[in-house]
């Protein structure tokens, strides 16, 4: 069972969040959290013309990645206000075990206020502490500097762009940066 022990972090403004891994006890709030980032941002693969996940999708996925020992998942809440969502996802395969793909996002309301690099430093400690987790990978659009700055400045390289990767609209098309960070080899 992965999941990151409850902690409370304080930003530099000296606001204090809480953070932890999703229980089923948050559904509701998973999903509103969900609907309203889709809506926010263009920098998430999820858009408003897709279906939500149902409660009961929900539960599957909070039950199945609490039991993946590859796979974490971490909120971090303001008072009982959901602020940011995170997680690292591994390969299911023997060839693909040793890497994981990590998404994040942060409300709108709180960025730029040391919450993605407070979420970044719970998943990579967790990730360096990992017995085979060997190279995280992600994706970001390339006109979100904000978050390409964040991930050069965990340590991630670029490795390389596809174009047109999403559709926005008639004629509105986003490239996606592929970036990593090497771990090192490990042992198991
Ligand atoms: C990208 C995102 C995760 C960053 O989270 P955040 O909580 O704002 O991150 P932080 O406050 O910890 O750090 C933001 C960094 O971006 C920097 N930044 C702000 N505006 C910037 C700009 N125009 N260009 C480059 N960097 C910028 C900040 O200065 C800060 O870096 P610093 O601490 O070195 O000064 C968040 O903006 C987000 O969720 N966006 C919408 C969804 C999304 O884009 N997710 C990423 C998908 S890969």
């Amino acid at each position: 069972m992965s999941v990151i022990e409850p902690t409370w972090i304080t930003l530099r403004d000296g606001t204090k969040i809480h953070a932890r891994s999703p229980s089923v006890d948050d559904i509701p709030a998973l999903l509103r959290y969900l609907d309203r980032m889709r809506r926010e941002t263009e920098g998430v693969l999820w858009s408003p013309q897709d279906d939500l996940p149902t409660p009961d999708d929900e539960r599957k996925w909070v039950e199945k990645q609490a039991q993946n020992p590859g796979d974490v998942h971490v909120t971090a809440w303001v008072n009982d206000e959901l602020a940011s969502m995170a997680g690292i996802e591994s390969g299911r395969r023997a060839r693909t075990r040793h890497s994981g793909v990590l998404g994040l996002s942060v409300m709108q309301a709180w960025h730029h206020r040391g919450v993605g690099t407070a979420m970044m430093r719970l998943l990579l400690d967790w990730a360096r502490r990992h017995p085979s987790l060997e190279l995280v990978k992600l994706e970001v659009f390339t006109d979100n500097p904000w978050a390409i700055h964040l991930y050069e400045r965990c340590g991630f390289t670029r490795d390389g762009v596809s174009p047109r990767h999403a559709k926005r609209g008639p004629g509105r098309y986003a490239d996606v940066m592929h970036m990593s960070l090497w771990l090192g080899e490990k042992q198991s």
